[in-house]
């Protein structure tokens, strides 16, 4: 029953979900995260690791994730507790629940990134009335971005303002999730991909040939193209890379999965797989690091960008642009025509993402409690609504960090940690192997093979130790945390997330529950 539920669902074409999954991994991680991490950890000196994370991490759990996706889809699953139950054969009772991660963790994430995907329309309308026009300092630009974001700062917009543009936000996607896989998701990356890459080629063109203000173009281009070596011994580097990793090319969060389950059995996984992968890498390194660096240097010099960036990450995407903006040659529309460039490009790369990361919540809905597509997008919007408050309200507390932490970060690596294990040790590298080209249009490199059961497990659990012993215990007991006031906060937050844990261990217990009396029982 459940298995045609979710068959009848599938991609409508290959260019159609080649694009989609591209629009899934191209977000904000790579045009707002990617830069500031970049600039905070040395430039050239970061893409080291960062490309060794690609190899040993990225590109060999990619292909695991489209693989235990579509396997997962024959059985008629699209979320992660039924795929690791026919992962284990479903031998282990327990492993349904460690998929539990693969609902919380999107969710988790999904609800903030929506909330900031949604400030982007905002900046895309402030760009356009000129809103932030005659802002021309960081300072001024960076309190403009301050009040936005803190509901009850109304010195420089209306405090209701960003929960405006976050319920357009939901309900726009509510929309696009309930006309479902080929009519939705597939015809929104249709559309916005060829625009994204579009506007991110114009922009880079301009910021390639702006005229010098502290530097020139090419020396933004030289701090993140040129590596020092000494990177290498860094652990603070490294956890920085693979975690950049993890979050731009959307790994360990049960939405890959989700996408790949609704191919068909005999599509092929190994070149989709890695076209997806390397779209994103160019979309990452080309686009991203071109535009938000070089512009930041051209106009405040390496270290002013840097400094810039050590701000946080909205510093370089919003505040220091939203300067850049202001001081193009040219009349003012120009800038105001740039930013609304900028920042729909950024709308348009989130917006995309958000259609992922709601899915395995939507498709585990459908497939475990029977629930229709429209009734289960509407709802998982609801729920994100409704959660998303304590982000609107809270913000300024710290609320989105803890998740941005926990989730978006922490959750991506234990989730790919224990999928690796599963599909390794317990399915078996073999029988995976074969799996993963069934239908494969090219051969994987059989180099991979004792990457994926040696180097990449080897490689997680070096940066678990890393970890813990540098950061585990400092970051839980929040040391870090400069305004002592905000702490209950935090802790409130995390308390959320666990709660949502605790719904969704749940949910798939009962589901379980229901299939075990089945309806032929009943
Ligand atoms: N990969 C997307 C991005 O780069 C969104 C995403 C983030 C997906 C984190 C999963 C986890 O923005």
């Amino acid at each position: 029953m459940s298995v045609e539920t979710h068959q009848q669902e599938q991609w409508g074409t290959r260019i159609g979900l080649i694009l989609a999954m591209a629009g899934n991994a191209v977000g904000l991680g790579n045009f707002l995260r990617f830069p500031v991490q970049a600039a905070q950890n040395g430039g050239g000196t970061f893409m080291i690791p960062y490309f060794v994370s690609f190899l040993i991490l990225g590109i060999p759990l990619m292909w695991i994730e489209w693989t235990i996706g579509r396997f997962g889809g024959k059985f008629g699953h699209g979320s992660l507790p039924g795929m690791f139950d026919e992962l284990t054969d479903r031998k282990k009772p327990w492993a349904k629940y460690l998929g539990v991660l693969g609902l919380v963790t999107p969710l988790v994430v999904f609800i903030y990134y929506t909330y900031v995907v949604s400030w982007m329309l905002g900046f895309s309308f402030f760009s356009a009335t000129g809103g932030y026009f005659g802002l021309g300092q960081v300072g001024q630009m960076r309190h403009y971005l301050y009040s936005f974001q803190n509901i009850f700062d109304s010195s420089m917009h209306g405090g209701w303002l960003a929960l405006l543009f976050f319920i357009l936000t939901l309900v726009f996607l509510g929309w696009v999730l309930s006309r479902g896989i080929s009519g939705g998701i597939e015809r929104l990356a249709l559309i916005g991909m060829p625009l994204l890459f579009l506007f991110a080629v114009v922009l880079m063109v301009r910021v390639l040939t702006l005229p010098a203000v502290k530097a020139s173009p090419a020396e933004g281009l030289n701090f993140i193209w040129n590596p020092h070596w000494t990177s290498l011994a860094d652990p603070k580097v490294w956890l920085a890379a693979a975690g950049q990793m993890f979050f731009t090319l959307s790994l360990g969060a049960g939405q890959i999965h989700a996408y790949a389950s609704y191919l068909d059995a005999h599509d092929d996984v190994t070149l989709t797989g890695l076209s997806t992968a390397a779209t994103n890498e160019f979309a990452e390194v080309v686009l991203g690091g071109t535009i938000a660096i070089t512009a930041a240097v051209v106009f405040f010099g390496v270290s002013g960008a840097v400094s810039i960036a050590k701000g946080g990450t909205f510093d370089l995407g919003i505040v220091a642009m939203g300067v850049v903006f202001q001081g193009l040659p040219g009349p003012q529309v120009w800038g105001q025509i740039f930013g609304v460039l900028w920042f729909f490009l950024l709308f348009i790369a989130g917006i995309t993402s958000c259609v992922a990361l709601a899915t395995p919540t939507i498709s585990f809905l459908q497939e475990e409690f029977d629930w229709t597509r429209q009734r289960a997008s509407y709802g998982v919007m609801a729920v994100a609504l409704l959660l998303g408050l304590t982000q609107v309200v809270f913000y300024q507390h710290g609320f989105m960090s803890e998740w941005d932490y926990w989730a978006g970060t922490f959750g991506l690596v234990v989730l790919a940690t224990i999928e690796i294990f599963l599909f390794s040790y317990v399915y078996g590298i073999d029988r995976g192997w074969e799996e993963m080209h069934h239908g494969a249009d090219i051969a994987v490199p059989r180099v991979f093979k004792p990457i994926m059961k040696w180097v990449t497990p080897a490689f997680l659990v070096l940066l678990f130790a890393w970890w813990g012993w540098t950061e585990a215990i400092p970051t839980f007991l929040m040391h870090g945390v400069t305004n002592r006031a905000d702490i209950p906060y935090r802790w409130a937050s995390r308390g959320l997330m666990v709660l949502m844990g605790l719904v969704g261990l749940f949910l798939i217990r009962k589901a379980w529950r229901n299939k075990t009396l089945g309806p032929a029982e009943l």
